[in-house]
């Protein structure tokens, strides 16, 4: 299995799934959820500190699932 093009963000959009947001490109964090399940790949992480990332925190806006049943719980 490929991961899909499309980030988290994006396709939680196109299925009209309220999901906060602003600079969609990994820079600001209005986007950061927690991921509770699932794997999730990021193609930007600078934004986060060593801590939120070993949480599990990730950005939807630059985030793409690696496995089935990702959960991302959102603050
Ligand atoms: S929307 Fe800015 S980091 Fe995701």
């Amino acid at each position: 299995m490929s991961p899909p093009d499309k980030t988290i963000l994006q396709t939680a959009l196109s299925l009209d799934i309220d999901l906060p947001y602003s600079c969609q490109s990994g820079m600001c964090t209005a986007c950061m959820g927690r991921c509770v399940a699932g794997k999730v790949g990021l193609e930007e992480e600078d934004a986060l500190t060593p801590k939120e990332l070993a949480q599990g925190y990730v950005l939807t806006c630059v985030g793409h699932p690696l496995s089935e049943g990702v959960v991302i719980e959102i603050d």
